[in-house]
């Protein structure tokens, strides 16, 4: 597929009216997406567990205007209240889509959002977000051309949302997700994610995620100023041949349920990820002393109680604990005696791999 492929005809006649509901869920990378090209095109192919309880929740309700100005008119609210600070960066994405629904132009929107998470949790609600978006959109856009199929829908949804944000890409379908051309990865590509082809050992469909709340307040640098640092970044180029080397090793990893293995490579990459961090100019540093003090516990507690979990890191200060389910009920006394005090408020979530978008 292309990007031509993406851009559909001339629809016959437009709805008035209508309105569309999707739940999408957040994602967590395993091997990290960190650094990208002019249009939302990754240096690196990345690979994500998809959550399951942590999702935004989309109501897109559209009229049809005769005030076409060239891009859509619209409000946004979440939680019923109006969000304007959410506006430039879906301004910003209806600008990006326009070339692929160009139909959204006559239109007027409005997006009713909330996120099962709390706003103020430190946990991004832009994949998850973005995501729930594409999705309503692609509904408004099956409505024009109904005898779409199933597998573009979907295709066609990443793609949209991989615009408003890269991790995006990757909160659509599947319980694993792939994005990112990788010749080892039959179907992949830079321009959607793809639910993970090759095969997983079950155990991974069942895994356990609780996120440590660390730090809930707004991070200093965003994603995109980050992955903007690693432009001239001096460790790049190594970077990027070590992350698709790592979706290479994962391949084995994930079909035999290799827990060594997949605890080293995991932490290695979120470790790797906030190193880059570290070492651009102007450098930057997002884990807080929380996260450490996390880290080295759970590091100790791997080593005397030799459970399999571990950690990993998106761009913040939360920790992602990762386990399997048979773990659950002593990962959850450690995470209470041990991990609660490093956590603001005590604050944690548990979640745990989903399987992708719902339609509400
Ligand atoms: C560290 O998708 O938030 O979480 O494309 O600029 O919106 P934009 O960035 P974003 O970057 C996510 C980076 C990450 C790693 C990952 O999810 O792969």
């Amino acid at each position: 597929m292309t990007e031509a492929d993406f851009v559909p005809d001339r629809p016959e006649d437009l709805p008035d009216s209508g309105s569309s509901k999707w739940r999408a869920p957040s994602n967590i990378a395993l091997v990290k997406y960190w650094g990208k090209k002019k249009g939302q095109i990754p240096t690196n192919p990345s690979v994500s567990f998809t959550l399951d309880n942590s999702a935004t929740l989309t109501e897109l309700r559209f009229k049809r205007t005769d005030k076409v100005t060239g891009l859509p008119a619209f409000e946004v609210f979440l939680q019923g209240q109006p969000a304007p600070y959410f506006a430039p960066k879906i301004r910003s994405f209806f600008e990006r889509i326009l070339p692929y629904q160009p139909f959204i132009a006559q239109y007027h929107f409005e997006i009713h959002t909330e996120n099962t998470f709390p706003h103020s949790s430190g946990i991004a609600s832009s994949a998850s977000g973005m995501a729930a978006l594409a999705l309503c959109l692609m509904d408004m856009e099956k409505s024009l051309f109904p005898s779409m199929d199933e597998d573009f829908f979907y295709q066609k949804a990443s793609f949209l949302a991989r615009l408003g944000s890269g991790s995006a890409a990757r909160s659509i379908r599947g319980k694993l997700v792939h994005w990112g051309k990788q010749d080892s990865v039959p179907g992949s590509s830079d321009l959607y994610g793809i639910p993970y082809p090759l095969k997983v050992a079950p155990l991974f469909g069942s895994f356990q995620d609780t996120i440590l709340l660390v730090d809930k307040g707004e991070k200093q640098v965003s994603s995109t100023q980050g992955h903007g640092l690693m432009k001239d970044h001096p460790f790049a180029i190594s970077r990027f041949t070590q992350a698709r080397s790592n979706i290479d090793a994962l391949q084995p990893i994930l079909q035999e349920g290799d827990l060594t293995s997949f605890i080293a490579l995991v932490e290695s990459e979120a470790l790797t990820l906030h190193a880059m961090m570290m070492t651009s100019m102007p450098y930057f540093m997002l884990m807080k002393a929380g996260t450490l003090q996390i880290i080295e516990r759970i590091w100790e507690y791997r080593r005397s109680n030799g459970e399999p979990v571990c950690f990993t890191l998106d761009a913040g200060a939360n920790v992602h604990l990762l386990y399997p389910k048979a773990s659950q009920v002593s990962v959850h006394t450690f995470v209470e005696r041990e991990l609660l005090p490093f956590c603001q408020g005590g604050e944690h979530l548990r979640d745990r791999v989903g399987n992708g978008a719902e339609r509400c």
